[in-house]
């Protein structure tokens, strides 16, 4: 699997790499010099033009916010994936990877703030503290992973650009590229995808740009360079590959709520009470497993969450 393949470590593409072959890999590469080494990178160096999906990242503390569920094998987590722009089956985007070019990548900051402007990605990131933290992510379509993230505080990159007093909503606006992504050229959405977020809720410290998992450079399938999560809300408000992030009075128009208003709100909370009009949203399968959980409210981040929606009719606002 071509992916795989450029990964420092030598796992084979046939193993699957559970929780427990993940830590006997963390442990591996820490004490080997393959850690200090050329397969790390130096610090400050983050995402350099050389690194490729697969390279471990350097510099990555633990957060405080880790769930200890068991995780998801990380080749579920890269060959079962949504990332329409890739194609719209669930291994197109795995095939389709190295469609995504994401050398040289930049990001525009625009709207209500005071630094507008447009940064390289590595300058991006640089600033900011590399953590490790293992989220839920569940998908509207009733299935669910646990995934080690490595990401940047969102409220943290949002601060540095000093967002007015008229900033009640920021959007997000992943990579347009019709000529070398196949899911472009099809009118599946509106493209680009776009994705909105009140102020509040991306000033959250549960929400992330994550840029890695499982300790490595994030795979183009998972969103390369630098996708949003935001673990308490269905796994389509997480945008993959932002190339913009705009500060707004008015809310955004995004891309599933104007493909299905009915279907998929603005809010997009995991709400197990409020079932898509297509399908019940009280269960989901967690990959890798053949019973079926029982879903959460805010996919189990109530007691972080819920006080951002207090006085709201989540069956109105869903
Ligand atoms: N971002 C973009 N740009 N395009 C997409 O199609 N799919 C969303 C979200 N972000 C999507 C996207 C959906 S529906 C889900 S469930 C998650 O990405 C899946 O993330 P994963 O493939 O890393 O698990």
């Amino acid at each position: 699997m071509l992916i795989k393949s450029k990964r420092a470590s030598d796992v084979a593409s046939s193993e699957i790499t559970d929780q427990s072959i993940y830590q006997q890999r963390r442990k591996f590469l820490r004490n080997t010099a393959l850690f200090g080494a050329s397969a790390a990178l130096a610090p400050g160096l983050l995402l350099p033009e050389s690194v490729i999906a697969g390279d471990r990242l350097a510099n990555v503390v633990k957060s405080a916010y880790t769930l200890d569920d068991e995780l998801t094998p990380y080749d579920a987590v890269t060959e079962y994936n949504n990332f329409y722009e890739l194609g719209t089956g669930k291994r197109d985007p795995a095939a389709n990877a190295k469609r995504l070019k994401t050398s040289p990548w930049s990001v525009a900051i625009e709207g209500e703030c005071a630094k507008p402007g447009v940064y390289d990605i590595e300058d991006f990131i640089k600033p900011h503290k590399l953590e490790e933290r293992v989220y839920r992510l569940r998908c509207v379509e009733a299935w669910s992973m646990v995934i080690p993230w490595v990401g940047i505080s969102l409220a943290d990159v949002l601060k540095r650009f000093e967002p007015t007093s008229k900033a009640k909503f920021v959007e997000f606006t992943s990579i347009h590229d019709p000529k070398n992504l196949p899911g472009q050229r099809v009118k599946t959405l509106d493209w680009p995808y776009v994705e909105g977020l009140r102020i509040d809720e991306a000033m959250h410290p549960l929400s992330i740009l994550a840029v890695g998992l499982y300790g490595e450079v994030l795979p183009n399938q998972n969103g390369a360079p630098m996708r949003l999560v935001v673990p308490w809300k269905y796994g389509f408000k997480s945008s993959k590959s932002i190339v913009r992030i705009r500060f707004t009075e008015s809310m955004p128009k995004t891309a599933w709520n104007k493909a299905g208003p009915n279907e998929y709100g603005f809010y997009s909370n995991v709400n197990p009470v409020v079932d898509h009009p297509r399908w019940s949203q009280r269960r989901e399968r967690r990959i890798g497993e053949f019973r079926k959980r029982k879903t959460l409210m805010f996919n189990g981040y109530a007691e972080e969450v819920a006080s951002l929606y207090t006085g709201m009719d989540l069956k109105k606002h869903f």
